[in-house]
């Protein structure tokens, strides 16, 4: 019989930076996954990647003097070098810069081209040569009544810029139903209704997939002026990393559709919106699941190398080895939710998860056995009945169901709670059996035995269960309960409770998971900067709590309730007001108040600004990503929550006291004019 097929993949990462403990966690979901599913049998595939065009990295490696391949090349070598240190087993690592990917991606966009799904259209504009920039006439600034460009300040000429656009908005109804007729295909839920909610339902826009003014980008083959949109670019990779295109498409044929997507929750858009469209174009079928997952935050800020507030996996590994970290990463959060990573949770977890309740179940189980079997796993004794144990061993003998349960919902945190409630019972069974106290009876040898035997079996189907999690332990524990026989260390073999061989040689070895102290781990983690960084934190807060108090009274004062306003003003007045569409590219709550998100918006090319606003009871903040608002850009700056915001978002309420944000036709630039 053929085996079942398992191709689950993560995004491929920009090497704009080294990957950091964010980029490793959906990369050990993946790879615990993986390992999973290949226990059981299945005829597993794991893809993961780099995506390396576009302006940013194209930017950085300009920044570093060398070229973008130089500068990726480097990056990505680093990189392969983290999967292996996290002890990750990919089946492929693409990378967008590779030709096997170039040239397919290059075909698809024919393919989209041929078929009348991608249009070109030309827009009238300035252009400033120097720079290689096309500007739309909001976007000058104007120097001498001449109009000049907002980079360099030097005259512009006008100029036809044309793009490619893919029409969306020729698929959507289609994409809505398939959505509303799959409900697995976006996880979890919550985020199949944003998607339906703030941008299906709404209309899609047409999407631009070609730019000029980046050079370093897969060329479209029949108009070489252009290089193909990145986000066109970086999701192909799921299909030709399999050969997709080519003669050799076996991979295709095996894998594809793709069981699940892994990915963080800021690109779910684009792999339910745009993806799933570019496929249905392609005549593909749908990867069965794209499951967004939350973030780890660093205090209430997303991780990001951008932001600078990174931690990195290495000197974590370096200092607890991997699996403590591979633990960490899928117990402490469920996926799917956001949770905050922080050194003190980490070696909490390593002391109570790891050294006491596991280091210490097994260390206990084998020490016994040496004490009072000389170190020979007992045989059950029929002639004894050893009932406190029953539930114990009904409980493990179905851990293995459970477990399959919460993984087929890639619940990982859920799936490791089980199997430490059978590590928890394992504990309380000892202390209520007393080993001890029976040891010292010899005609309670017979039940002695019943006991520890029960309690090495259950570390048995611990150990293997935990494998997919922390794929060095295993081995470790079944040399300290001397079972050598391969065929006892698979998920086949957790099908019936009791098969564990007596007459075994146990051997205690070094503790599984030392203890440690936390305090003085806590220094040896936090460099000189970070205590320094501290005292100016709490400063800070202190006087962010002021700020926010003031902040509170003004926004009540100002609030949602109507000025008087004056009977009539001129149309000068009205245009003192300088009203822009802006993009939301970021937004988040702010720390420590209840009532306002903290927004950076998008101007195009006037640039980027933070503006923070009192909404935060209306929205949740990643549903506002990638939105267009109208925004006051010329208002004078003001402080809220220690936060500098520079506009005013225009919403309304409406007839249940909501606000609502003002919305803005498709098809205007972010940065355009209102009025
Ligand atoms: O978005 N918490 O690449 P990227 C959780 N190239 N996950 C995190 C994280 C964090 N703090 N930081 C990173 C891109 N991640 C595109 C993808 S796919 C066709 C193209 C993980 O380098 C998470 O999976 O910005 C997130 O979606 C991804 O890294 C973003 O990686």
């Amino acid at each position: 019989m053929e085996r079942k097929t398992f191709y689950i993949t993560t995004p491929i990462y920009y090497p704009s930076g080294n990957m950091t403990i964010g980029h490793t966690y959906t990369t050990v979901a993946a790879d615990t996954m993986t390992r999973f599913r290949k226990m059981q049998g299945y005829d597993t595939y794991f893809l993961t990647g780099t995506d390396e065009h576009g302006q940013k990295i194209e930017k950085k490696a300009a920044e570093a003097g060398v070229t973008p391949i130089e500068y990726v090349d480097k990056i990505v070598a680093e990189t392969q070098e983290l999967w292996k240190l996290m002890n990750i087993e990919y089946d492929d690592f693409i990378r967008t810069t590779q030709e096997r990917h170039i040239k397919v991606v290059q075909q698809i966009f024919r393919k989209f081209w041929e078929q009348g799904d991608i249009y070109k259209a030309e827009y009238e504009g300035m252009y400033c040569t120097p720079c290689e920039s096309f500007w739309t006439p909001t976007q000058l600034e104007e120097k001498d009544g001449v109009k000049v460009c907002p980079d360099c300040g030097r005259p512009c000429q006008p100029m036809q810029e044309e793009s490619y656009f893919f029409r969306m908005s020729k698929y959507q109804d289609w994409l809505i139903e398939y959505i509303e007729q799959h409900p697995d295909f976006i996880q979890p839920a919550k985020r199949a209704n944003e998607m339906l909610t703030n941008f299906l339902r709404p209309g899609l826009q047409d999407l631009c997939v070609s730019r000029t003014s980046v050079k370093w980008g897969i060329p479209v083959d029949f108009d070489q002026k252009h290089t193909v949109y990145v986000w066109i670019d970086a999701l192909s990779n799921y299909i030709t990393a399999l050969g997709y295109g080519t003669e050799h498409d076996e991979l295709f044929q095996k894998y594809w559709p793709a069981d699940v997507h892994l990915v963080g929750k800021e690109i779910v858009r684009f792999h339910t919106i745009y993806w799933p469209i570019m496929l249905h174009a392609l005549g593909l079928p749908l990867p069965k699941q794209v499951f967004g997952h939350g973030w780890l935050l660093f205090g209430t800020d997303k991780m990001s190398k951008s932001k600078g507030n990174v931690v990195y996996p290495q000197p974590i590994v370096a200092r607890y080895g991997v699996d403590p970290l591979r633990y960490y990463l899928m117990r402490e959060m469920p996926f799917g939710a956001d949770g905050n990573y922080t050194n003190e949770s980490f070696l909490t977890r390593m002391n109570a998860d790891l050294a006491n309740d596991l280091g210490n179940l097994v260390s206990r189980t084998v020490a016994m056995i040496e004490k009072y079997f000389d170190g020979i796993m007992p045989a059950w004794d029929r002639d004894t009945e050893e009932p406190t144990g029953e539930a114990l061993r009904k409980h493990c003998a179905d851990l293995p169901a459970q477990v399959d349960l919460q993984m087929g919902k890639l619940q990982f945190s859920q799936a490791l709670t089980e199997i430490w409630k059978v590590i928890g019972e394992c504990n309380k069974y000892i202390d209520l059996t007393q080993p001890w106290v029976l040891g010292k009876d010899p005609e309670k040898k017979g039940l002695l035995g019943n006991v520890l035997l029960t309690l090495a079996e259950c570390v048995r189907f611990v150990a293997v269960l935990i494998g997919p999690f922390m794929p060095s332990t295993p081995a470790r524990i079944f040399e300290q309960i001397g079972l050598q026989d391969d065929r006892l260390k698979t998920w086949d073999s957790l099908s019936c409770f009791g098969k564990l061989p007596d007459g075994i040689r146990v051997r205690k070895g070094e503790a599984l998971f030392p203890r440690i102290d936390v305090n003085k781990e806590l220094e040896a983690l936090s460099g000189p900067e970070d205590k320094a960084d501290k005292k100016e934190e709490k400063a800070q807060a202190k006087q962010e709590k002021k700020e926010q108090k003031a902040a509170d009274k003004k926004e009540k004062k100002s609030g949602h309730e109507e000025p008087e306003y004056p009977a009539e003003i001129s149309i000068d007045d009205f245009f003192k007001c300088k009203i822009q569409a802006a993009r939301v590219v970021h937004c988040e709550k702010v720390e420590k108040s209840s009532k306002l998100l903290k927004f950076t918006l998008s101007l195009g090319a006037d640039g980027e600004r933070t503006v923070v606003s009192g909404i935060q009871k209306y929205y949740d903040p990643e549903t506002l990503i990638g939105r267009q608002v109208a925004v006051i850009t010329n208002l004078k700056t003001a402080k809220l929550a220690g936060i500098e915001s520079q506009g005013m978002i225009l919403s309304a309420m409406d007839s249940q006291g909501n606000l609502k944000l003002v919305s803005i036709e498709e098809g205007v630039e972010d940065g355009a004019i209102i009025g």
